[in-house]
């Protein structure tokens, strides 16, 4: 099976949660211990734990860690650190919806629940991170199960950034066809985007599907077009941070061009996520919050300045895709295809069931 060859971003184990440094990849694979809110904190925004599920889970293992110091406090001061300590968390990263999801999800069961002592609560809380964690990996394997069905034989398939078992759980969204398509004897290629300016394609999407023994060919991203233009791709699979109710899509920068240039050659172009990822909150695109980075992720490159000193620069982490350009979302339900605004509330409407 190709899940016993995956790496994992974030293992939580006898009460002790560590994240593997996902800014030391493909070089060094080092798993970090994580203790105080802030270490939490700063390996969200460090991108050390990224990809918006494993953000999720990061998240709400990350609050109930943090909290533990507080089980000897009475209830309600126990629930107003864990709220104060959700924020601060949930403040690490804007874009993907599911890090406010999952710590959200922690906050909640919280208060619906009545215990006394918060020793109590605190394991119940517990629990409900180990749920997300393993309800993230059914999810992801659903989301295998549906998109494997878009695969054939001799396809060429690209992707962009990282949607993988690192970005998750386990076995990815994108990347989640794949590996189930692999484990289904279809043979393809598959096309890796390197992913400027942070090169999740080329450090992860490329290590992860290697060691899998995915047949998987690194590009740059300025050379999508000429791929599509030879004929070498047949579907475009991405993952995604958050959805808005129209179906507009965030997800990392160079997505849009990707979804631009795929309606050009007239190449499907799928969006993968779980259905929490879809935010009826979030009218369209234009209301999503795109984080902005440091302009020396774009100035330096592999801590080699290239640009000139105090140069102005312009660094998004992600883009919206129109959703008229999104042929559809592989979710854990299945294939989802417009019209968007009922069809993706519809499948709200069956997880909350
Ligand atoms: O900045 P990152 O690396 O967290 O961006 C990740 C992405 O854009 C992924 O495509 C997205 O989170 C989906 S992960 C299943």
């Amino acid at each position: 099976m190709v899940t016993d060859k995956l790496p994992k971003a974030v293992i939580y184990k006898d009460g002790k949660l560590s994240f593997l440094d996902q800014t030391k990849l493909p070089m060094y694979e080092i798993y970090e211990e994580q203790h105080t809110p802030e270490q939490i904190y700063n390996s969200i925004k460090m991108l050390k734990v990224r990809g918006a599920p494993a953000i999720g889970i990061a998240g709400a293992y990350g609050l109930v860690v943090s909290v533990k110091k507080y089980i000897n406090e009475p209830v309600d001061k126990f629930i107003m650190e864990l709220k104060k300590t959700g924020e601060y968390l949930n403040s690490s990263r804007p874009t993907a919806v599911n890090l406010s999801w999952a710590v959200n999800r922690i906050i909640q069961r919280a208060e619906n629940s009545f215990f006394n002592s918060s020793n109590e609560l605190w394991y119940e809380l517990e629990r409900e991170a180990e749920n997300i964690y393993n309800e993230d990996k059914k999810i992801c394997a659903n989301i295998g199960r549906y998109g494997a069905e878009l695969i054939y034989d001799n396809f060429g398939i690209l992707t962009h950034c990282n949607a993988g078992a690192l970005a998750v759980s386990e076995l990815g969204t994108a990347l989640s066809p794949i590996y189930t398509a692999l484990n289904e004897g279809k043979t393809f290629k598959v096309y890796a985007d390197e992913t400027r300016p942070l090169l999740q394609g080329a450090r992860l999407t490329s290590y992860e599907l290697q060691t899998a023994g995915v047949d998987v060919t690194l590009i740059c991203d300025n050379m999508a077009a000429y791929a599509m233009s030879k004929g070498l791709i047949d579907v475009v699979i991405v993952g995604c941070d958050r959805v808005a109710a129209n179906g507009d899509t965030a997800n990392k920068i160079g997505t849009m061009n990707v979804a631009v240039l795929a309606n050009y050659f007239k190449i499907p172009f799928y969006a993968a996520c779980p259905s929490s990822t879809f935010d009826n909150m979030t009218l369209t695109g234009n209301d999503i919050v795109i984080e902005l980075r440091d302009s020396s992720e774009v100035t330096h490159f592999g801590g080699v300045q290239t640009a000139p000193d105090n140069m102005k620069v312009l660094n998004p982490a992600f883009d919206v895709t129109p959703n008229e350009l999104i042929t559809g979302f592989i979710t854990e339900y299945g294939i989802i295809k417009p019209p968007y605004v009922i069809n993706l509330e519809n499948i709200l409407h069956k997880g909350r069931k």
